[in-house]
C-alpha cells in the first residue's frame, strides 16, 4: 500500500465546518475528532477515507455551464440522488479572458461552488486541465495563447506553454489548497491533463512536467488520477498517477474487457470509470443524441458489483452560453460545431430538474449507498410568454454598425486571423476590391475557411461558404460591382481532435487564380452589450418607428441587429425558451446576457434556454444579431418547453 502522509484538522476546516453545521446536511461527525485522509489502498483495491474502504457514485457538474444563483439547488438534486461526489473542470478561458486578466467572480467564482458542494455534503473531484475538451471552446485553453505564441504546441513540452500553465497554475492552486481533503476541505482527486491518450503529441516528458507541476499544490492532500478511453491509456497512464477509465453503456463482458485493459496498466488499486455516459453531446446539423435509461442501469450495476467507483458524465449538463460552445473535429476536414444546449440527454435537464432518467438511477444507487434524508427539489416552473415584437435597427457593414460595433480596423496585404488580431470570439469582416477580370461569372474560393463566411458583393449578399460543409467556393457574377466584403464567424474552436484552431481566413482567397490582397479587416467581437444598447438608442432618437425598409432587404445588406422590449409582471419571472423558429442563424441577448447561439435551419436545437436570474419585472430588452432570415412581422416567441429535437 502507498500510504499517504496526512494532515490533522486545520482552521481552514474548522471555519468551513462550522458554517456547514448549521446547514440541514452537515458532514459527519467523524470529520471533527479523526484525522482526515483520503488515499489509495493500492494491495487491496481500493480508495481509503479516514481509514475506511471507499467506494463512490459521483456525476459532472460545470459551475460554468450555469448560473451561479442555482448552483446549490443543482448540488442537492444531485446529493439527493444519493451521489457522493461532484466532478467539475476548471475551465481557463473563464477565469484569464485575455493574457494577465483574471475573474473568479460570478460563474467564475469557483470557490463558492465548493463551499457549496460541502454544504450539500458532496465531495469533490477537480478537473484543472488546464486542457478540459468538455465541447468548450479551444477546451477550455485561452484563445489569447494563439495571439501570444503563434507557434505554440499546446499541451506538449513547448516552454512558452509550460511557462503559462505554470503561471496559471500559481494563481488557480493556492485558492484551491484549503479545499483539499486532508486540508480539511472536499477536494478527495485532482485530475492530471485530460484524456491525454486521445493526444496526438503523447509527450512523456510532458506528462511528467505536468504531473509535477500539479503535485507541486496537491502534496499528499489530494489523490492524482488520470482518465482516458480504453484503447487510449499507453499515451495516457501517467507514472505514480492512478489511470482511470472513460467509458459508457456497454454489456457484462465489455466491461470485463475494460477493466482487464485497464489492469495491464495499473496493476493495482481501485478501479474508476471517471466519465460513465448516461447522455451523449450534440453537434449542429445532427439528430439530438439520446441514450436510453434501460441500456444504463445494468452497466452501473455491474461496475458498482466490481466494486469500481463510477462518476456519471454529465449527471447535469447545463448551457454553453454566449460564444463559449467549442467544436469536435470528426477527422481530416470534418469539423462539427456544438450546440449551445449541454442538456446531453442528462438525468437532470438544462433548467436543472429531475428526469426519469434520474429517478431510475437513483433506485439502483439506494441499493448500493444509504439515500440521504433529504427531499428531491421540486421541478421549477417554466413560463410561456406572449410574443415579442423585434424591429431591425442596423446592419454591421453600415456606418452605425460599424462605429458602434467594431473594436478595429486594420489594413494588411493578407488576411489575418481571429488570433493575429487578437480577437476571441464573434465576427470579423474582411474587405478588398475584385480585380477587373474578363471572365462572367469568376470562382470565389477562400483557402481554409474558418468557419463560415458571408458573401457580400457591393453590400448585397451573394451567398455563404461553410467549413463545416465543406464549401469554399461560390460564383460570382462580374456585373455585381466591385467592393466585396467577406463576414466570417467563429462556430467555435475545437476542443477535441486537433490543437490550434486559429479562427478567419487562414490561407488566401482567389478569384479564378488571382490572390486578392490589400484587405482592411474589422472587427465585430460582440462582447460588450453596452455598445449594442448604445447603437439601438442612438437609432431609436433618430428615426423613431419611421423605417420603410423591409426585413428583408437589411438582412440581404448584412446581418442584422434587431432589438425589442417586453414587460413581464412578478409572476412572469420564471425559466422559459426563447423560440425562434422562424429565424435563421445568429446570437440572442436578453438583458445584456448573451444566451448563445441559435440556428434553427439546421437544428437539432431549436430553442435557447433562458434562466430566470437574468429576467426583471418591469421591461425586459431583447436583442438577436441575425445572419440569414427572420419572419416579416419580426415575432419571436418564447415557450414552457424546450426543443432540442427539430432535425
Ligand atoms: C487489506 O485489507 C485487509 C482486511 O481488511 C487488512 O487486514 C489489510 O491490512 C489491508 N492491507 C493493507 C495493505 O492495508
Ligand atoms: C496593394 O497596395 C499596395 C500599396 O498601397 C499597392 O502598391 C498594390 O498595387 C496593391 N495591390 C493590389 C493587388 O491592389
Ligand atoms: C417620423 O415621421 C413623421 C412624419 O413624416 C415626422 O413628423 C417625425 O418627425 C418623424 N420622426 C422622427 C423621429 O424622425
Amino acid at each position: 500500500m502507498r500510504k499517504l502522509s496526512s494532515v490533522l484538522l486545520t482552521l481552514t476546516y474548522i471555519a468551513l465546518s462550522s458554517s456547514l453545521a448549521e446547514s440541514q446536511h452537515t458532514l459527519s461527525v467523524d470529520n471533527f475528532v479523526s484525522e482526515r485522509t483520503f488515499e489509495i489502498d493500492y494491495e487491496n483495491n481500493t480508495f481509503v477515507r479516514d481509514g475506511k474502504p471507499f467506494q463512490f457514485v459521483g456525476g459532472s457538474f460545470h459551475y460554468f455551464r450555469a448560473m451561479p444563483q442555482t448552483w446549490q439547488r443543482k448540488l442537492r438534486t444531485m446529493r439527493a440522488a444519493g451521489l457522493q461526489v461532484v466532478t467539475t473542470y476548471v475551465e481557463w478561458s473563464l477565469h484569464a479572458p485575455k493574457d494577465g486578466v483574471y475573474d473568479f467572480t460570478g460563474i467564475a467564482d469557483i470557490e463558492e461552488f465548493i463551499k457549496l458542494a460541502a454544504q450539500e455534503d458532496l465531495l469533490v473531484i477537480l478537473r484543472p486541465g488546464p486542457y478540459i475538451c468538455a465541447e468548450r471552446d479551444n477546451g477550455g485553453l485561452p484563445y489569447w495563447l494563439l495571439h501570444k505564441y503563434p507557434n505554440i504546441l499546446l499541451r506538449t513540452d513547448d516552454e512558452d506553454y509550460k511557462r503559462e500553465v505554470a503561471k496559471w497554475y500559481s494563481v488557480l492552486m493556492p485558492k484551491m489548497q484549503k479545499f483539499f481533503y486532508a486540508n480539511g476541505g472536499p477536494i478527495i482527486m485532482v485530475q492530471v491533463e485530460n484524456e491525454y491518450g486521445s493526444f496526438y503529441a503523447c509527450d512523456e516528458n510532458y506528462k511528467l512536467w505536468i504531473r509535477d507541476e500539479t503535485l507541486k499544490y496537491t502534496q499528499s492532500h489530494a489523490v492524482l488520477f488520470t482518465n482516458d478511453g480504453p484503447g487510449m491509456l499507453r499515451c495516457g497512464k501517467i507514472p505514480n498517477v492512478l489511470a482511470t477509465l472513460d467509458f459508457g453503456a456497454a454489456d457484462d463482458s465489455s466491461i470485463d474487457q475494460y477493466w482487464k485493459t485497464l489492469r495491464k496498466f495499473e496493476k493495482k488499486g481501485p478501479l474508476m470509470n471517471s466519465e460513465y455516459y448516461p447522455g451523449w453531446l450534440s453537434h449542429w446539423q445532427e439528430q439530438f443524441q439520446k441514450v436510453d435509461t434501460k441500456l444504463l442501469l445494468r452497466p452501473l450495476e455491474k461496475m458498482l458489483e466490481d466494486k469500481a467507483s463510477v462518476n456519471l458524465y454529465m449527471f447535469y449538463g447545463g448551457t454553453n452560453f454566449g460564444f463559449t460552445a467549442g467544436a469536435n473535429d470528426g477527422g481530416p476536414g470534418n469539423y462539427n460545431s456544438d450546440i449551445t444546449s449541454y442538456d446531453y440527454d442528462a438525468p437532470m435537464t438544462e433548467s436543472g430538474d429531475t428526469t426519469e432518467k434520474y429517478f431510475a438511477l437513483r433506485e439502483l444507487i439506494s441499493k448500493y449507498f444509504p439515500l440521504p434524508d433529504i427531499e428531491v427539489p421540486e421541478n421549477l416552473r417554466k413560463v410561456k410568454l406572449p410574443d415579442v415584437h423585434l424591429k431591425p435597427y442596423s446592419v454591421l457593414l453600415d456606418l452605425n454598425g460599424r462605429r458602434h460595433l467594431s473594436s478595429f480596423t486594420v489594413t494588411s496585404l493578407n488576411p489575418m486571423t481571429f488570433e493575429a488580431l487578437n480577437q476571441n470570439s464573434g465576427f470579423i469582416l474582411y474587405e478588398t476590391k475584385l480585380p477587373n477580370v474578363k471572365r462572367d461569372p469568376v470562382l470565389l474560393k477562400i483557402n481554409e475557411l474558418r468557419d463560415r463566411a458571408y458573401i457580400y458583393v457591393n453590400r448585397q449578399f451573394v451567398g455563404v461558404l461553410s467549413r463545416e460543409n465543406k464549401i469554399d467556393s461560390l460564383p460570382i457574377s462580374s456585373m455585381l460591382g466591385e467592393d466585396l466584403q467577406i463576414i466570417v464567424e467563429n462556430e467555435g474552436r475545437i476542443n477535441y481532435g486537433i490543437a490550434n484552431d486559429f479562427k478567419g481566413i487562414i490561407g488566401n482567397v482567389q478569384y479564378n487564380s488571382v490572390i486578392l490582397l490589400n484587405w482592411t479587416m474589422t472587427g465585430f467581437p460582440l462582447e460588450n452589450y453596452r455598445q449594442i444598447d448604445d447603437l439601438v438608442s442612438v437609432l431609436r432618437r433618430k428615426y423613431g418607428s419611421n423605417r420603410t425598409a423591409s426585413i428583408k432587404s437589411y438582412l440581404r445588406s448584412g446581418p442584422t441587429i434587431f432589438h425589442g422590449e417586453f414587460i413581464l409582471k412578478e409572476s412572469e419571472i420564471a425559466d422559459t425558451y426563447l423560440d425562434p423558429t422562424l429565424w435563421g442563424k445568429g446570437i440572442a441577448f436578453i438583458n445584456g446576457f448573451n444566451l448563445g447561439r441559435y440556428w434553427p435551419i439546421v437544428g437539432p436545437q431549436i430553442t435557447l434556454y433562458v434562466p430566470k436570474e437574468i429576467l426583471r419585472i418591469g421591461t425586459n430588452k431583447i436583442t438577436m444579431l441575425e445572419l440569414e432570415r427572420a419572419p416579416e412581422n419580426g415575432l419571436v416567441s418564447f415557450t414552457d418547453t424546450p426543443n432540442l429535437e427539430g432535425y
